[in-house]
């Protein structure tokens, strides 16, 4: 980069935040995304830190003025690719900012970008709160979580990002610091606008800081595996649960064969190993009388589908070990796998698109591990490694899973994005009027086409 834009960039955040050496800059070129599908990064970039808003604000306006691609980066976790930088230009990582502070009479957290899943869920929770959402990897910051409205498994109940974001600070590309709403709950000053930019992936704007709405703490929490014979068995118990009124915090559907490769990668072990399919269903109600009666409910809804036992946890410690065996199905089949896609379904079309990949499964002659966030009709789907195969073949058979999601009602992604490696496949699964309306936004705040350059249509 040029030397001149160097200097700029160090004055802006000091000589220390700009970093130009290719071996520091290495960890900053690439995310969670399988290596088969991640874009190709680029390593003519400068990564910078800036370490308050104000320098965010100047970095980007330099950028600006200069036609400089900017990539922001959070933790990195994310699974397409979104965080690459895939054009000569600025890596714009937001780590430095990392405060949180905990309003607790308002029941908000206010965190700068770069603060941790972790870390947010610690500090909440010392002050006797929590924040409900847990999507995946707790590396994951602030500011990535909302600029990709991220979900996971604990989205059954009270929602996605998005749900929870009260108010934003965000830098447009251009340099402006508009910030949108606060500590309420309530707030109709126009700030509808406030929800261009989440799950934007930074493509409008770089978001700084965030008021999250927190809940007061559970007092009682139990999760209940329960094991069933076949798939349909197992999905059907699922929908009735969600028609129940009874609204659990997590449900989630696995098949033994893929929970079998985590426990293995983690040295763990599942709570049951019988029957075939598993729906995995967590509640954090405020009394334990209330998770008892909703505990019996699910019970009594399982029971017209298995002749399995349902195995209960209400310890804390096995509950998260449950939980990560979940997590990390994703890690324990990476090495082996070429896509993990994320597919949503209305809650009635999900058996029917389980058995039509079911039916792909047999014409491709591969493994297709499938489980997921059941209760939001979010489903993750593995293209697996599969000898000889031509990367037309593994294409031909992604399009197919997305083009069956689509004609069902649901949609390609309903959690991990579009990022850098599913920019081709908006013009097909996208309405035109949609992606119009994309290009307008992206054209009146980024006129000069500096944030993720390339991702989307312009
Ligand atoms: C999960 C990630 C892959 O649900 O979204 O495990
Ligand atoms: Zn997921």
């Amino acid at each position: 980069m040029d030397k001149r834009v160097i200097e700029k960039l160090v004055s802006i955040v000091g000589k220390e935040w700009v970093v130009t050496d290719p071996r520091a800059i290495e960890r900053y070129l690439y995310d969670e995304a399988p290596e088969p599908i991640r874009p190709q990064p680029m390593r003519d970039v400068v990564v910078v830190k800036p370490g308050s808003t104000e320098e965010v604000a100047g970095v980007l306006k330099l950028a600006n003025e200069e036609k400089i691609p900017v990539f922001p980066r959070g933790g990195g976790t994310g699974l397409v690719g979104g965080a690459v930088p895939t054009a000569p230009g600025i890596v714009l990582s937001l780590e430095r900012m990392d405060r949180v502070v905990i309003h607790r009479e308002d029941m908000v957290a206010e965190a700068e970008a770069g603060v941790t899943l972790a870390k947010l869920t610690e500090e909440a929770e010392k002050a006797g709160l929590f924040f409900p959402p847990h999507p995946g990897d707790e590396g994951a910051f602030v500011g990535g979580l909302i600029a990709t409205n991220a979900g996971g498994a604990r989205a059954v109940r009270t929602g996605v990002m998005r749900n929870y974001v009260l108010g934003l600070e965000v830098v447009l590309p251009t340099g402006v610091v508009a910030r949108i709403g606060g500590k309420t709950i309530k707030n109709n000053l126009l700030t509808n606008v406030m929800h261009l930019f989440v799950g934007c992936e930074g493509l409008l704007g770089v978001i700084t800081k965030a008021f999250l709405r927190l809940y007061p703490k559970p007092r009682a929490s139990a999760t209940m595996v329960v094991p069933f014979d076949d798939r349909l068995s197992a999905i059907r118990a699922a929908y009735d649960i969600m028609m129940s009124g009874t609204i659990p915090m997590l449900l989630e559907y696995v098949e033994l064969s893929a929970i079998e490769r985590s426990e293995k990668h983690l040295g763990l072990q599942w709570p049951t190993h019988e029957g075939f399919a598993h729906l995995m269903i967590s509640f954090a109600e405020h009394s334990e009388d209330a998770m008892y009666l909703a505990l019996e409910t699910v019970n009594s809804i399982a029971e017209k589908y298995t002749k399995h036992e349902p195995v209960l946890a209400t310890r804390r410690d096995e509950q998260s070990e449950i939980l990560r065996i979940r997590s990390e199905i994703y890690t324990a089949l990476k090495k082996d796998m070429v896509d993990i896609l994320d597919v949503t379904l209305p809650l009635s079309k999900i058996y029917e698109f389980m058995e039509r990949v079911d039916a792909l499964e047999e014409e491709y002659k591969t493994w297709i591990p499938a489980y997921g966030h059941v209760g939001d009709g979010n489903l993750h789907l593995h293209i697996m490694k599969n000898e000889g195969w031509s990367a037309e073949r593994y294409n031909e058979l992604r399009e197919k899973v997305y083009s069956i999601a689509v004609e069902l009602g649901g949609s390609i992604t309903g959690e991990h994005g579009i990022g850098a490696a599913r920019s081709k496949y908006l013009e097909k699964y996208a309405d035109r009027g949609h992606l119009e309306l994309l290009k307008l936004l992206k054209k009146s705040l980024d006129p000069n086409n500096i944030l993720n350059p390339g991702r989307v249509p312009v």
